[in-house]
C-alpha cells in the first residue's frame, strides 16, 4: 500500500483518524443508505431548512429565470434534486424565452458523488422532463480537476440546502474562488444558506426525536467498516451528538464511543483505538450571518445580485453574478 494507491475513503481515513481531534470529510455520510437517510431527514418536524428554502424558490424561481436566463444550470451536491425542480419548471415553463434558450435547448447538470442516488435522481428527471438535457456528473464539487460543460448562454451554478455549510472557512472561500474561475463572466451562481438564530431551533434539526438523523451519523461508521474491511468497527459502539459551537457559529456532528473501541483497518493495515467517551468529527454545517456571506462572495469575484430569505428569516438564497 502506497500513498499513491489509496482510494479517496482510505486517504481521508487516515488522513482523519489518526488526527486530534478525529475528523471525517462530511461526503462520506453519502453512500447510497446516507443519501436515502437525509432525504428522510429533509422531511422531519425538526429540520426547516428544506421546507424554508423551498418556500423561498417557490416565490422566487421565476425571478431566478428572468435575471439569469440561463441556457444550461449546474447543481452542486444536488441529491435527490426534489428542490430543483422548481428552477426546471420556471425555466422550461412556456413564455417567450430569450437567446439559447429560444431554440428549446435547457440543460441540467447535477454533480454528487453519491453515484446511486445521482443515476436514480436523474433516470426520474428525464422521464419528468423530456425537454430537459440532463447530464449527470459524478464527482466531488471540491476536486479542482472537475469539469463542468460549457454552452452557448449564461451558465447558472446552484448550490443549494446550505450544504455551503459543511465547508469550514478557509474551505468555503477556496470553493467559492475557484467557483468563480471555473464560470464565465456573466455567468449565476445562486446559494442558499442556513441564517444564524435560536440555539434550541438550530441543535433539534440535527438531533431529531426519531433519531434519523443519529442513523445518518452512525452510518459513516458502516462506510468505514465496509469501505476498508475493518474489523472491530460496530455502528451501535458510538453515539450521536450535535452541538452548537458559538464561537464558529456552527453545529458539529460528533461519533461518541460508548466503549473502548480497537479496530483494525485490512485496508490500511492499521490498528485504530479511541477511548470510550472520546469522539470523531462527521460534519460541521456553518450558520451565516448574511451580509457577511455576500461580503465573502463579492470578494472572491460573485457579485451578490440579490438575496432572498423566507417569512421567517430563517433561510436565504443569494444570487450572484460572475
Ligand atoms: C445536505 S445534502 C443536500 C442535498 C440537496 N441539494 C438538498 O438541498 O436537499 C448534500 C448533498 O451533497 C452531496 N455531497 C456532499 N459532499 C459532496 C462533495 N464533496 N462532492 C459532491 N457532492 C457532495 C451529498 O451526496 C448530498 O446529495
Amino acid at each position: 500500500m502506497t500513498l499513491e494507491t489509496l482510494t479517496p475513503l482510505a486517504a481521508d481515513a487516515l488522513a482523519g483518524l489518526w488526527s486530534t481531534p478525529p475528523v471525517l470529510p462530511t461526503k462520506w455520510l453519502y453512500d447510497e443508505r446516507g443519501s436515502r437517510l437525509f432525504d428522510e431527514i429533509t422531511r422531519l418536524p425538526e429540520y426547516y431548512p428544506t421546507r424554508r428554502e423551498t418556500a423561498i424558490l417557490r416565490d422566487h424561481a421565476d425571478d431566478v429565470v428572468d435575471v439569469t436566463n440561463a441556457a444550461m444550470m449546474v447543481e452542486f451536491g444536488s441529491g435527490t434534486s426534489t428542490k430543483t425542480r422548481l428552477l426546471l419548471d420556471a425555466f422550461t415553463r412556456t413564455g417567450e424565452p430569450i437567446g439559447p434558450r429560444a431554440a428549446g435547448h435547457f440543460v441540467y447538470v447535477p454533480v454528487d458523488v453519491s453515484a446511486e442516488m445521482l443515476a436514480e435522481s436523474a433516470g426520474i428527471l428525464a422521464a419528468d422532463y423530456p425537454r430537459i438535457d440532463i447530464r449527470p456528473v459524478e464527482g466531488d464539487f471540491t476536486d479542482a480537476g472537475l469539469v463542468l460543460p460549457s454552452c452557448e448562454g449564461a451558465r447558472l451554478a446552484v448550490f443549494l440546502g446550505g450544504t455551503i455549510g459543511n465547508f469550514d472557512d478557509d474551505g468555503r472561500r477556496a470553493f467559492f474562488s475557484g467557483l468563480a474561475t471555473t464560470l464565465a463572466p456573466g455567468d449565476y451562481f445562486l446559494l442558499g444558506a442556513d441564517l444564524i438564530k435560536d440555539t434550541g431551533r438550530l441543535v433539534a434539526a440535527y438531533n431529531d426525536k426519531a433519531g434519523v438523523t443519529a442513523d445518518f451519523n452512525r452510518n459513516m461508521i458502516e462506510v468505514l467498516r465496509t469501505g476498508l474491511d475493518a474489523v472491530g468497527l460496530y455502528a451501535d459502539d458510538f453515539d450521536h451528538v450535535a452541538r452548537w459551537n458559538p464561537a464558529r457559529h456552527r453545529i458539529e456532528m460528533w461519533l461518541r464511543a460508548r466503549r473502548d473501541i480497537d479496530a483494525y483497518f485490512g485496508d490500511l493495515q492499521r490498528r485504530w483505538r479511541l477511548r470510550s467517551g472520546s469522539e470523531v468529527r462527521t460534519e460541521i454545517s456553518t450558520k451565516f450571518d448574511l451580509s457577511v456571506l455576500r461580503c465573502e462572495l463579492a470578494d472572491a469575484g460573485l457579485a451578490p445580485v440579490t438575496s432572498w430569505t423566507d417569512p421567517m428569516g430563517d433561510f436565504s438564497l443569494t444570487l450572484a453574478r460572475r
